[in-house]
């Protein structure tokens, strides 16, 4: 779908042409592009202001029918996220207009301050993703995507930023896959339904497949995830998903809280908190869709995902307030709340992976708490971590991707308020102050001294209104994060 270019401008024969412009400096050094420009600027309707924007037609010299100009603001304020938002609405613009074709002038790269393949692959991601639509169960009124999104630069065609084009295509494509599966309702995709979706996608890329069913999960005693699957009609599982590379020394697990639907259990959910809770197995879906990935693109590195999928919902089986369970790793819980059902997931699906694989290194994603979109708002998730450089690399990658995660503390003495009179510990703390804190505090006990990272995505894994480069619905945050840490972490 993502296509580079050298061609002239004499020549692509487009529906549109998409340029950006900042406001106080030149950042294209095409003269036909130039003199267009000069003459909107001329014409005063059109400045260079950020989203600012003016369409001329059968302009001289330039094959397409209709030229786009897109103020970014000034230079200094053009950094990646913008050139990302910019492809992003000047693709949702296109389509919204019912136009078939598009190509962005892409930027001088020298003249913008970045890299060809930062101006590249940013420009391109935002394309990507701001042309992805969830409209599967729209009739009339479904709108059409781009069929190709053409990037024309000054620069001969590299065989480099073909490539670059292509890791874009499949990591975009990756988070796509991730939104498709959050955004699906949950009658759609119950437990069942969701691991045979991930199996089969899985098995078509040669990820390395295993599930665990519920009469497997029973055998090995996982009573966590067991406890919180007993509420549902449907059967909960583990999907273990394996990508291997040969000579690779260390392992990466990553863990994904699949929770197909939250009701709360016994605690239901009041009011609108409950009608998002399909979203709640956002973390499941960036795992499964981050192995697919990296199998797609071969990393060089050895990854083990583990997805425990569940259903929360009260019935006469639901597992009580009160009642007291077995984890895998052998201690009792408490349930001080069947609502706090994800890290009872991720603490069977942890220790089991940490046991098993002993992987150097393990990060769980997960919709955890309510409390964390509280402390960072909706757009920024929380990372907690017990190694420093972990917490680092995962903050530089949210930097670079704009998947922005912000560290917060474990601190040691806050333990005290998971204590349970009955139990080694109870799944909720005893007051809600602090719960992101709590939640992840809870998750750490069973990561024992495997260096390990929580990052709590209830915020942006799901978007209510759409966003630049986003439609309503499931965001895929974490795939283009993890995907940029593969690189750097082992
Ligand atoms: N899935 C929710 C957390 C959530 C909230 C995700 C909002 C997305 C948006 C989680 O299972 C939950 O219910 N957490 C409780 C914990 C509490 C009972 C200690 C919460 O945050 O209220
Ligand atoms: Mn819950
Ligand atoms: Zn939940």
């Amino acid at each position: 779908m993502l296509r580079v270019t050298s061609m002239d401008l004499t020549k692509i024969k487009v529906d549109t042409l998409a340029i950006a412009v900042c406001e106080d400096e030149d950042i294209h050094d095409d003269p036909i592009i130039k003199t267009v420009i000069r003459r909107a600027l001329k014409l005063r309707e059109f400045s260079g202001q950020n989203d600012e924007t003016v369409t001329l037609y059968d302009v001289p010299d330039v094959k397409a029918q209709r030229i786009i100009l897109w103020g970014l603001g000034k230079l200094e304020k053009t950094d990646r996220e913008a050139l990302r938002s910019m492809a992003g609405k000047t693709v949702k613009h296109c389509i919204k207009k019912k136009l078939a074709n598009l190509c962005f002038a892409v930027p001088k790269p020298s003249m913008i301050k970045m890299e060809m393949s930062t101006v590249l692959e940013t420009m391109q991601e935002g394309a990507y993703l701001g042309n992805h639509l969830f409209h599967k169960f729209k009739g009339e009124e479904k709108k059409k995507a781009l069929k190709q999104i053409h990037f024309r630069i000054t620069e001969q065609v590299s065989q480099k930023l073909r490539q670059l084009s292509a890791r874009v295509a499949a990591i975009c494509e990756g988070t796509t896959l991730a939104r498709d599966w959050v955004s699906t309702p949950s009658n759609e995709k119950t437990p069942e339904k969701l691991t045979r979706s991930i199996v089969s996608l899985a098995t078509k890329q040669r990820l390395k497949v295993q599930v665990l069913n519920e009469g497997q999960l029973k055998q090995k005693k996982l009573g966590a995830l067991l406890a919180v699957a007993a509420g549902s009609q449907s059967k909960p599982s583990m999907v273990l998903l394996e990508h291997k590379t040969p000579g690779a020394k260390k392992t990466l697990a990553l863990v994904g809280k699949g929770v197909t639907f939250d009701s709360g259990g016994l605690n239901i959910k009041t009011g609108t908190s409950i009608s998002d809770m399909k979203s709640d197995m956002s973390g499941a879906a960036a795992v499964a869709a981050t192995l697919i990935t990296a199998a797609k693109l071969k990393t060089k590195v050895n990854i083990i995902g583990a997805i425990p999928i569940v259903e929360n919902m009260p019935s006469g089986q639901a597992t009580r307030p009160g009642d007291i369970i077995r984890s895998y790793a052998g201690k009792t819980i408490e349930i001080g709340n069947t609502d706090a059902e994800g890290r009872l997931i991720l603490i069977d699906a942890i220790s089991y992976v940490v046991k098993r694989y002993k992987p150097q290194l393990l990060i769980d994603l997960a919709t955890l708490t309510g409390a964390c979109v509280v402390a960072l708002g909706d757009k920024i998730a929380g990372v907690f971590s017990n190694d420093d450089d972990l917490a680092a690399a995962i903050v530089a990658s949210g930097e670079k991707t704009h998947e922005r995660c912000w560290r917060m503390p474990l601190p040691e003495d806050y333990k005290e308020l998971l204590k349970s009179d009955f139990a080694d510990t109870n799944n909720i703390g005893n007051t809600r102050a602090g719960g992101a804190i709590t939640a992840a505090l809870f998750l750490s006990e069973f990561a024992a001294d495997t260096r390990w990272a929580h990052i709590d995505i209830a915020g942006p894994a799901y978007l209510k209104t759409g966003s630049a480069y986003c439609g309503p619905g499931g965001t895929g945050f974490g795939v283009r994060l993890l995907c940029d840490m593969l690189g750097a972490v082992l």
